[in-house]
C-alpha cells in the first residue's frame, strides 16, 4: 500500500471513530489493521512533557507518541490532544500521565497517612477529588496507587505506600482505584489508575531506593504480589514495573513477573508501562548490553509502554525484522494501550473546548481536613494537658509549625504552598485574642543545626502555659531516592526539645515526618504527641481541630514504630523461629557478666541491647477517650470449609467523649505443612461510639480467610487449629481459638 492511500484509509477510519460509537475491540481491530509500523511503535511511547513543545507536536502530529507526562499546562494538553486527533493520520488521542499521589492541587495527607486513617471511604472520595482536578486539567492517568508493601522506615518510599501490611495494603489500593477509576473511568472526573510498582520494590536492600530484592516466592505472592493481584482483578488500567531487580532479573525485563504472573496466570487485560528509563537501566543492571537488547527483553516479558527512554522506537524495528520479536507481541502491546484510551472515553472524547482547571473547592479541602484529622495517631496522652482548654499562653515552637512547603509532603507537583494551611495560621485565626501566642520557630527548616535561636524560643515556651513543638522532616527527607540511615528528627531539633524539657513547661509534640521516626528517646521528654506525618494543605485546621479538642484523633499506625534504627526490619506478621522471644528469655547485655562462658541455652531470637518488642505495633494508636472490648463470641468451635464462622466483641466507650476506634481482626494459623506468621490482619471495621455507648463489633470469617500458600504452592487452607484476636491493635485484643476440617474434595 502506498502512502497515499495509507493516507486515505486512516482519514476515512478517523472520521468513522468520530461520528460513530464503535466497540473496543471493533475499533482497536480496524486501527491495527492500518496503522503503519511506526505508528504502531508511536503507541508504545511515552515521552516526558520537558521536551521541547515544537518537537513534541510534530510527534504527536506524526503519530508517534502514544502518551506524554509530567505536562499540565492545561492549554497545551488541550493543543497537544487536538493535533493528536485531527492532525495525525489516524486521530489517536493521547494517554496524559502524571503523579497524582495524594492529592492534585488538594493536597491530602500522604498515603502512609491516609492508611493511618483505616478509614476506606476516605480514602476513596481523597482519590476521587484528585481525580476530579487532574481530569479537570486535562490528566487522564494517575501513576497512582503505589501498593509496595513496605517494611523498612529508613527507605524513603515508605511515605508513599500503604504501609506494611498486605490486607491493609490491598485494601487501601482497591479504595485508591475507585476514587481514581470509579466504575467507568469515561465518566467526567475519572481518571485511570495505575499499580505500582510491580514488584517487590518496597523490600530493597537495606531501605536503600532501587536496591536489589531477593524473596522466596510464598512471602513473594502472599505478602508483595497480594495487593497487585486484588487491583488486577478490580479492573484497574495499568501496572508500572519497578526499579528494582526481582530475584536476580530486573522488573522491566521479568518475565515471571509480567509474561507468567500478570498476563498469564491472572488474565491481566489492561496495559503495562515501564517506570522512569526503567528498561534502559537493564543495561547498567548488567542485564543486557545495549538498549537493542534492553528492548528485546523488556518487550518479550510484557512491558507494553516505555517511559521516556526510546529503545523501543530504535530498535524494535530491527527485532521484528530479524524475527526476534513478533508482530504478535507488539500488536498485543498496542491494543492494551489503544483500549485503556477507549475505556477512558478519549476516543470520543469532545476535544473542541479547552480544558477548564477548577481547583481547590471548599468542600474537597473539607474532605482533606477531615482526611488529615483521621490520619493522625496518637502516640502519648496526658488528658490534663490536651487537648487544650484551660491555658490562656501558648509558645508556638519549631520548624514545621510555619512550614507551608513541608508539611504538603513527597510527590507534589501540583499542589502549591501558597494554598496550604499552616498549624500556626489556623493557630492564631482560631484562637484570635482569647489565647496569646508566642511563636518562635527555634530553628529555621528541619535540618538546621544552629543554635541561635534557642534562646527565643525558650523564652517563648518561659512565658508560656504550654509549648506546642511542631518537629519532623521536610518534604524532601523523604520520597524517592531519600533514604535515611538515621531515623531521628534532623538537625538541632533533638536538643532544642531537650531545652525547652528544662523549662519545665507542658510539651505536646507534633511531628510532621514521612517516615516512622525512632521517638524512643523523645517521649520521655513531652506529655503528649501527635504523629500527624506529612498532612497536606489542611494540616492547620485539621491539627487546629484536634488540639483544640473539636475532633477526637483515631489514627492506628499502618507500620510498627521500631525503638532503633539496628532493629529494622520490624514488623508485627514476623514468623515464631525455633526460640520465639519472650520478656522471660531476654537476655539484656548489661546483665551478661564479663568472661561468663559463652551459653546460647535459654536464648532467643532477640537484641541484647534492644530486645524484641518495637516502641509501638502496628495498628497502636491512643483516643482522647478509651474503649473497653468485652465478651468475646464465637458462632462456633469447629467449622469446615463450607462454613461462615462469625465472631463478635463488644465495644464500649468508657471515657468521657465521642471517638472512633479500629477494631482489629488478627488471625494465627497454629501449625501448617508451611510456617506462618505469628498473626495476620484478616479484617478491620471502623466505628463511631459516643461517651457511653456501647456496640457489638461483628466480623465472618471463610476459608479464605485462612488461605494461603501451601507445601506445594496450591492456594487454599489446611485443617488445623487456630487463634484469633480482636483489638484496638497488633498486640492486644480478646483471644479465641477454632478448628477447621475439610469437606468435600480437597
Ligand atoms: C519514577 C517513579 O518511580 C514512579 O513512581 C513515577 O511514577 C515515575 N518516575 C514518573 O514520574
Amino acid at each position: 500500500m502506498n502512502n497515499r492511500m495509507l493516507k486515505a484509509i486512516g482519514l476515512c477510519l478517523a472520521f468513522m471513530i468520530h461520528q460513530f460509537p464503535l466497540k473496543a475491540q471493533t475499533l482497536v481491530d480496524s486501527l491495527l489493521q492500518v496503522m503503519t509500523l511506526e505508528e504502531k511503535l508511536g503507541q508504545l511511547q511515552q515521552l516526558d512533557g520537558g521536551n521541547s513543545r515544537e518537537e513534541l507536536e510534530d510527534l504527536i502530529r506524526n503519530g508517534q507518541v502514544g502518551s506524554i507526562l509530567n505536562e499540565v499546562n492545561s492549554e497545551t494538553l488541550w493543543h497537544y490532544q487536538q493535533i493528536a486527533r485531527n492532525e495525525s493520520r489516524l486521530g489517536i488521542p493521547l494517554l496524559i500521565g502524571r503523579d497524582v499521589i495524594h492529592g492534585y492541587r488538594t493536597i491530602f495527607p500522604i498515603p502512609l497517612a491516609t492508611s493511618a486513617s483505616w478509614n476506606l471511604e476516605l480514602v476513596e472520595e481523597g482519590s476521587q477529588v484528585a481525580a476530579r482536578e487532574a481530569s479537570s486539567a486535562g490528566v487522564n492517568w494517575t501513576f497512582a496507587p503505589m501498593i509496595d508493601v513496605a517494611r523498612d522506615p529508613r527507605w524513603g518510599r515508605i511515605a508513599e505506600s500503604p504501609g506494611e501490611d498486605p490486607y491493609l495494603t490491598t485494601e487501601m489500593g482497591l479504595a485508591m482505584v475507585r476514587g481514581f477509576q470509579g466504575d467507568d473511568m469515561s465518566q467526567p472526573g475519572r481518571i485511570a489508575a495505575c499499580a505500582k510498582h510491580f514488584a517487590a520494590y518496597g523490600l530493597a536492600e537495606g531501605g536503600r531506593d532501587y536496591n536489589t530484592v531477593s524473596i522466596g516466592d510464598r512471602v513473594l505472592r502472599e505478602v508483595y504480589l497480594r495487593p497487585f493481584h486484588a487491583l488486577a482483578d478490580a479492573g484497574i488500567g495499568s501496572f508500572m514495573t519497578s526499579f528494582n531487580e526481582l530475584n536476580d532479573i530486573p522488573a522491566s525485563g521479568n518475565t515471571f513477573l509480567l509474561r507468567d504472573q500478570l498476563k498469564g496466570d491472572w488474565q491481566f487485560p489492561g496495559m503495562v508501562v515501564s517506570d522512569w528509563e526503567s528498561i534502559t537501566e537493564m543495561i547498567k543492571h548488567g542485564y543486557c548490553q545495549n538498549p537493542r537488547e534492553a528492548a528485546f527483553r523488556a518487550m518479550t516479558a510484557g512491558v507494553d509502554m516505555e517511559m521516556t527512554s526510546t529503545s523501543y522506537q530504535d530498535h524494535l524495528p530491527e527485532l521484528l525484522a530479524e524475527g526476534a520479536v513478533s508482530m504478535e507481541l507488539v500488536d498485543d502491546a498496542v491494543r492494551r494501550i489503544l483500549e485503556m484510551k477507549y475505556k477512558l472515553g478519549l476516543f470520543s472524547a469532545d476535544f473542541s473546548q479547552p480544558f477548564s482547571p477548577d481547583f481547590l473547592r471548599s468542600e474537597e479541602l473539607e474532605l482533606a481536613r477531615q482526611a488529615a484529622v483521621e490520619s493522625f495517631v496518637l502516640l502519648k496522652r496526658d488528658l490534663a494537658i490536651l487537648p487544650l482548654t484551660t491555658q490562656k499562653t501558648i509558645a508556638v515552637i519549631g520548624p514545621m509549625a510555619d512550614a507551608p512547603h513541608e508539611q504538603l509532603g513527597t510527590w507534589v507537583f501540583d499542589g502549591k504552598k501558597t494554598d496550604s494551611q499552616t498549624p500556626l495560621a489556623a493557630l492564631q485565626t482560631r484562637l484570635g485574642e482569647s489565647v496569646k501566642i508566642h511563636f518562635a520557630p527555634g530553628i529555621s527548616v528541619s535540618r538546621d543545626k544552629s543554635h541561635d535561636g534557642f534562646a527565643t524560643a525558650i523564652k517563648a515556651a518561659k512565658k508560656s502555659d504550654v509549648v506546642l513543638f511542631f518537629a519532623g522532616e521536610e518534604s524532601i527527607i523523604s520520597g524517592e531516592a531519600h533514604s535515611r540511615a538515621h531515623l531521628d528528627l534532623p538537625g538541632a531539633q533533638p536538643e532544642l526539645l531537650t531545652a525547652l524539657a528544662e523549662t519545665g513547661k507542658p510539651i505536646i509534640l507534633v511531628v510532621l515526618a514521612g517516615r516512622p521516626l525512632i521517638m524512643t528517646e523523645y517521649l520521655p521528654q513531652v506529655d503528649a504527641c501527635i504523629y500527624a506525618w506529612h498532612p497536606g494543605t489542611m494540616a492547620g485546621p485539621a491539627l487546629v481541630d484536634v488540639l483544640l479538642g473539636q475532633e477526637n484523633p483515631s489514627g492506628k499506625l499502618p507500620v510498627t514504630f521500631p525503638r532503633s534504627e539496628g532493629q529494622i526490619p520490624m514488623y508485627y506478621a514476623h514468623k515464631h523461629t525455633g526460640r520465639p522471644a519472650s520478656a522471660e528469655s531476654w537476655v539484656h547485655i548489661d546483665s551478661i557478666p564479663v568472661e561468663a562462658w559463652q551459653t546460647s541455652l535459654g536464648n532467643t531470637s532477640h537484641y541484647l541491647d534492644e530486645g524484641f518488642t518495637p516502641l509501638f505495633p502496628f495498628g497502636f494508636g491512643l483516643s482522647y477517650t478509651d474503649f473497653e472490648y468485652q465478651n468475646l463470641q464465637m458462632s462456633a468451635k469447629e467449622i469446615t470449609n463450607q462454613d461462615t464462622l462469625w465472631v463478635s466483641v463488644d465495644l464500649k466507650n468508657v471515657g468521657p467523649v465521642a471517638g472512633k476506634e479500629v477494631v482489629q481482626l488478627y488471625i494465627q494459623d497454629e501449625f501448617g505443612s508451611v510456617t506462618r506468621p505469628v498473626k495476620e490482619l484478616k479484617a478491620f471495621q471502623k466505628v463511631t461510639l459516643d461517651a457511653s455507648e456501647e456496640m457489638k463489633v461483628t466480623f465472618p470469617i471463610t476459608v479464605k480467610d485462612l488461605s494461603f500458600f501451601r507445601s506445594d504452592m496450591t492456594f487454599g487452607a489446611e485443617t488445623g487449629t487456630f487463634n484469633l484476636w480482636i483489638g484496638g491493635s497488633s498486640d492486644s485484643g480478646l483471644k479465641g481459638s477454632f478448628s477447621l476440617s475439610m469437606e468435600g474434595d480437597i
